[in-house]
């Protein structure tokens, strides 16, 4: 088989790529993906109960970038959706991030009202104050909130998430943890938040569906990549997998995802339930409240972290873990993929060890086509 591209990964990275060289360019694509769906992790399904899924953990688009908004809207119709968290804290259920409407979940009205007004007058009414921030603020009052903040929403998740603590993760995630001086109760404030009206598998199937594009299911790439004759490739796997891990393993962490069916219409208000402190798990989410579903029965994601094991294939990466040790290792990476001199091109949330959501994933693919388009 000839073809001018072979792709490496049917999620967002690579379909976007493919379908833009396949549109625009009107070169022949070969998208390689060693599952037996596409999708990558956005990939959805309906179980055995009718209801659609998500396989990989809940996934909910939002963006502020209209460019990524209008190209995906050529290959799908949206449902509005926004996204609403609560966190179980001290026997309550307190909306995350942390905002005005938090306060009053959790203390005595009058008390609220008094942080309520110091927060205000401190910050300024629709900021985001970094929790690290508060917590050195003069007033006593504030201190406080921003140390009860962090030890009973913040830490114990984090514990959970990464088995570290939030001094050993990079202040870039520590530092971001925001509390919201506003009543908007949504969990991202991007302007554009809905989701796929057909669901993300349905959204790839157009976008993989040019006739200039080819796709090879249950096929790790190493696989096939001496029978076919191809111009140049644009790997979205893991970077370290790719040079044999010459520089060590990258580390990541992993998750297990147990899916729960329940013989009723709602199992809780909102999409997602957070719990810092209690259980093994860190969260839970309805798919029904996400995808606008009616049906009499619903079904629960309850995610569980775990430590990624690379020889293992039952674990998935998922999260580059953010440490500096780990950064400058995949910067060995990107120096031996650079030797390659664009033979080879690098794209993704695995092949840049770099925490990407569906739009930034998305942005990232259509600034490499336009790279790849003019020379
Ligand atoms: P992705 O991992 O999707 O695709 C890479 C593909 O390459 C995979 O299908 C893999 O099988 C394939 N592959 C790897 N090696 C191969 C080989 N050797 N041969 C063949 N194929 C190979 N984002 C967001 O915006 N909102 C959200 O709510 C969420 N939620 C969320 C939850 C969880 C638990 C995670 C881990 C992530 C999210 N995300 C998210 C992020 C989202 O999943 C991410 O942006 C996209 O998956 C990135 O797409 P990529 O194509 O880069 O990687």
């Amino acid at each position: 088989m000839k073809v001018d591209w072979l792709i490496v990964g049917a999620g967002f990275t690579g379909a976007v790529l493919a379908e833009r060289i396949a549109s625009q360019l009107d070169q022949k694509v070969l998208v390689v993906e060693k599952r037996n769906h596409i999708g990558g992790n956005a990939y959805d399904y309906y179980n055995e109960h009718g209801v659609l899924v998500h396989k990989y953990g809940p996934h909910i688009f939002h963006t502020n970038s209209k460019k990524v908004r209008d190209y995906l809207s050529q290959f799908t119709e949206w449902r509005p959706y926004y996204h609403r968290v609560l966190a179980s804290v001290e026997g309550k259920l307190v909306p995350v991030p942390f905002n005005l409407n938090s306060l009053y979940a959790l203390f005595p009205p009058k008390y609220a009202e008094r942080l309520e007004e110091k927060l205000i007058c401190t910050y300024g009414f629709g900021v985001k104050v970094p929790i690290l921030k508060m917590k050195e603020a003069k007033d006593e009052e504030l201190r406080f909130l921003a140390d009860y903040i962090y030890k009973n929403i913040f830490y114990g998740y984090t514990i959970k998430q990464w088995e570290l603590t939030p001094e050993e993760l990079d202040p870039s995630v520590t530092g971001r943890v925001p509390v919201y001086i506003s009543r908007d109760d949504r969990y991202f404030q991007d302007t554009y938040q809905a989701m796929p009206k057909q669901g993300y598998t349905a959204m790839f199937g157009r976008i993989l569906s040019h006739k200039n594009i080819k796709v090879l299911l249950n096929t790790d790439y190493r696989e096939i990549v001496r029978e076919i004759r191809f111009n140049r490739m644009i790997y979205t796997g893991p970077i370290d997998v790719y040079f044999d891990y010459m520089h060590g393993s990258l580390p990541y962490r992993s998750l297990r995802f147990e899916f729960l069916t329940f013989d009723r219409e709602w199992q809780q208000e909102v999409g997602t339930l957070n719990y810092p402190n209690e259980y093994d798990f860190t969260r839970t989410t309805e798919l029904k409240h996400l995808t606008g579903q009616r049906l009499p029965w619903t079904t629960l994601i309850v995610e569980y972290p775990q430590a990624y094991q690379p020889e293992n294939i039952n674990f998935e990466p998922y999260y580059p873990i953010p440490r500096e040790e780990n950064r400058l290792r995949y910067s060995l990476y990107e120096k031996e993929a650079a030797k390659l001199g664009g033979s080879v091109l690098f794209a993704g949330r695995l092949a840049d060890y770099k925490y990407y959501n569906m739009d930034q994933a998305v942005a990232r693919a259509l600034k490499l086509f336009e790279e790849i388009a003019h020379g």
